[in-house]
């Protein structure tokens, strides 16, 4: 069964607050989103595998760690997901990245999916699929289900606020992948927002309306 982990960290819980606010511009607003997700990757890197090395420093050589393994593959779900990858990459800036592009159909709230590149050698890497807002879980669902399609077998989702139906729609089509969240909210509206959530992601992000 997929585990959900809810970061509790204040400095994490205080940028949210300002994410949330509708007070908070664009440029504030990136700006949030950017500091979060560097917050967030410190914390879900946590299990990366190391090996030692050995290493000179100005006094002698000692054995110390290095990351072991391919690189890690960050896969932002367009557009919102695209302002969390700075972040992350500030922290781990040899990781590759992928790009998969989905969205919502605002009747329907169906996933489009209308791009997919991703790096080489996918069954090799650890995944951390992006994506700020986690609400019907149909997104997700269906950018994860185009990874293991082309052979991924890691992933994990990350994501600014969840809703509830769109935690129980993941657990249900991947209990593999576990999700790292800053936020859980209580519902979706009629529309699909989640409720009360920082309204749309991608347009706050972006400046368009
Ligand atoms: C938003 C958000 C997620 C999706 C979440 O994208 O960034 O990708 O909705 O909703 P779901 O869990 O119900 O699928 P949107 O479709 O608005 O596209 P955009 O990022 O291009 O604005
Ligand atoms: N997408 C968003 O950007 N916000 C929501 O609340 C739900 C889906």
């Amino acid at each position: 069964m997929a585990k959900v982990y809810v970061f509790d960290h204040p400095l994490i819980q205080h940028k949210l607050t300002y994410i949330r606010d509708k007070h908070t511009g664009t440029k504030e607003f990136r700006e949030l989103v950017d500091e979060v997700a560097a917050l967030m990757a410190y914390e879900i890197t946590r299990d990366m595998p190391l090996q030692e090395v050995d290493v000179e420093t100005p006094v002698e050589v000692c054995r110390s760690y290095r990351l072991a393994g391919k690189k890690l593959g960050l896969v932002p779900i367009l557009r919102a997901g695209l302002g969390m990858v700075d972040g992350i990459l500030k922290l781990i800036p040899a990781a590759k990245v992928g790009h998969v592009g989905l969205y919502r159909d605002p009747k329907t709230l169906q996933p489009v999916e209308y791009y997919v590149k991703l790096p080489s050698d996918v069954e090799e890497r650890d995944f951390i699929v992006i994506d700020p807002m986690l609400a019907t879980g149909g997104s997700a669902v269906e950018a994860i289900q185009s990874l293991k399609n082309r052979g991924a077998n890691s992933i994990k989702l990350m994501c600014l606020i969840a809703a509830p139906e769109g935690i129980e729609k993941m657990e249900q089509a991947h209990p593999d992948v576990d999700i790292f969240v800053a936020g859980v909210d209580e519902k979706l509206n009629e529309k699909g927002y989640i409720v009360p959530g920082l309204g749309d992601a991608g347009d706050r992000l972006f400046g368009t309306k």
